[in-house]
Parts: structure tokens; sequence; C-alpha cells
């Protein structure tokens, strides 16, 4: 199980602002992207490197680039589309890979709506961007739909968690690595973090 809390000054700072109730919907785009920028930067720290050769301006020099098959950034609908730019600053090249659900009043499970994949998921590790790990219920179905389509590494990037959520995804898949600027305290009754962001989606896109 590896589940990593990133206690950066740079990403506390800016979760502590994400925090303040009286932020503009810009300033939490824009934080909302700053911190996923630094949780790629952290979550991509063991990707392989290969040495190659270039024409340097004294020569030929040796240089990193990064080996194999590349990443697919999952943003879970609505509210990982609120960190994909900023993962995408970080890696320009990544695919992306989108999934949709929603709960079903009665089951009270989530239900996939929709699902574009890209190709070769077999060979890529998937980046799953969502703001809030609460119950963990979105993130268990979005594991299960990349494990289908074959893809066998799999990291989350959070800005906020909850242990009751973590537990339920270590508990299932321990495989999966968890990136999260905060474990926070609890749930509330209707489901939302203590003491959190609020809603993460209506606070990126402006709604109510
Ligand atoms: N989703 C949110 O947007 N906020 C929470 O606190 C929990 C789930």
């Amino acid at each position: 199980m590896a589940v990593y809390e990133v206690k950066h000054p740079l990403i506390q700072h800016k979760l502590g602002l994400m925090r303040q109730s009286e932020l503009s919907t810009k300033q939490f785009r824009e934080l909302s992207s700053e911190v996923a920028r630094l949780l790629t930067y952290e979550a991509t720290k063991d990707l392989e490197t290969e040495t190659i050769t270039v024409n340097g301006w004294a020569g030929p020099v040796s240089v990193h680039q990064i080996k194999g098959k590349k990443i697919t950034v999952v943003p879970i609908l609505r509210a990982g589309l609120g960190m994909m730019n900023g993962v995408l600053d970080m890696i320009p090249s990544a695919k992306v890979s989108v999934v949709g659900l929603y709960r079903d009043e009665e089951t009270l499970e989530p239900v996939a709506y929709y699902q574009k994949f890209t190709s070769g998921m077999e060979e890529r590790i998937a980046l799953i961007i969502d703001p809030m790990l609460a119950t963990g219920g979105s993130l268990l179905a979005t594991i299960e739909m990349l494990k289908k389509s074959g893809c066998r590494r799999i990291k989350g990037l959070f800005l906020v968690a909850v242990p009751e959520g973590i537990e339920k995804i270590t508990a299932a898949h321990p495989d999966v690595e968890i990136y999260v600027a905060s474990i926070d305290e609890r749930l509330n009754e209707q489901g939302y973090i203590l003491p959190g962001l609020g809603d993460a989606g209506d606070k990126i896109f402006g709604t109510k």
C-alpha cells in the first residue's frame, strides 16, 4: 500500500489558500491547477529514464529521457477536469482518458455513463485525477474500469482525502498509489470532507 500525503511547503501553502471560503472561481481554479502540477511532480518521481546522446553546443552529450510507454491522465467528470491543465502543464504529451460516473439514487452505487480511453492502456501509467477522495466509490469504479481495459499501473492524485476513502481503496487495490495534498479528518453526514474544501466541482466551475 502506498499513500503519500505530500507535505511540500508550496502544496501546504496553496491548499491553505484553497480552504478560505471567500475565494473567487478564478482563484480556486488557478490553485487547483497549481497543486495538481506539484502533485504530478511528486507522483512521477519514479518514472524510468534512459540515456541517449544528443548534439549539444560542444558536441555529443548524454541526456536522460523518459523511457517506454507514456502516461494517460484520467479525469473523473466533472471536478477532475479542474486538475487536468495542471497535470498537462507538466506532461504535455500525455493522452487523456475520461471517465463519467453518476450515483444511482436507489443503490447509491456509482454508474458509468461515459468512458473514453486512449489506446494501449496495457502499457500506460494512468494518473487518475479528482480533487476529493471522499467515500472512494467513484475512484473504486474508475480503477475497476481501468484494470478491465488492461491498465496495470495506476496512481491517483487528489487535493484532499479522508481515511475512510483511502482505506476502501487500499483494501481493494493495494497496488494503486495515492498522492494527496492533505488527509483530512472525516466525512460529514452529507458526504462532504471536513474541514475539506466544500464542493470542489461547484468551486471550479462557478456553479452552485
Ligand atoms: N466532493 C466534494 O466536492 N467535496 C467533498 O467534500 C466531498 C466530495
